[in-house]
């Protein structure tokens, strides 16, 4: 069993820690493709729209794919990829442009939750090694606590 060690849990979150971020590495975009990578993000915004955290999000299906296309743009960029992210919206400033929507710890649980089912299909098609979608997951699972901006209600 190739991936059978392939641990993708998340990390608890603690109030206002946000350790350091270490970037996916790129032989995943070169594994993936920038197709698979947008395939990726539009699974992921796809079950947001249905999620319990949807109340953030676009509220039409059409806004919401075009924001998974946006997301991806700039996981293309992050992973080494071309910097159409920067290109159509200047630089990334994550944390700010996060600061537009009330993300609590459940909201990264769910976020995360999300992203590693739709990370799914790259494992059991075996579209890239097992080291480089952890770095992918390491990397989500850490940066996902600097978006975190409200308390649980
Ligand atoms: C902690 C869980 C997170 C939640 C609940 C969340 C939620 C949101 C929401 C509501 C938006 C605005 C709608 C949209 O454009 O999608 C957004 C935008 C975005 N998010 Fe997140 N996000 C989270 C974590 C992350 C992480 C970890 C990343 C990157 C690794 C990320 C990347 C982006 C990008 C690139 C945008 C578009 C920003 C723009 O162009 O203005 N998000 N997010």
């Amino acid at each position: 069993m190739k991936f059978s060690t392939l641990d993708l849990t998340i990390s608890p979150y603690q109030y206002r820690i946000t350790p350091p971020v270490t970037k996916p590495n790129p032989q995943l975009l070169t594994d993936i493709g920038e197709q698979g990578m947008r395939d990726l993000l539009d699974r992921v915004y796809m079950e947001l729209f249905d999620s319990s955290i949807n109340d953030i999000f676009p509220k039409n299906r059409e806004d919401m794919i075009k924001a998974g296309d946006n997301t991806a743009d700039f996981f293309i960029q992050i992973c080494g990829g071309d910097d159409y992210f920067r290109q159509k919206n200047g630089s990334p400033q994550m944390v700010g442009r996060h600061t537009f929507f009330n993300i609590t710890p459940k909201a990264r649980l769910v976020w995360l939750e999300i992203f590693r089912e739709s990370i799914e299909p790259i494992i059991t098609e075996n579209l890239s090694s097992e080291e480089n979608i952890k770095s992918l997951w390491n990397y989500i699972d850490i940066f996902s606590m600097w978006m975190v901006n409200t308390k649980d209600g």
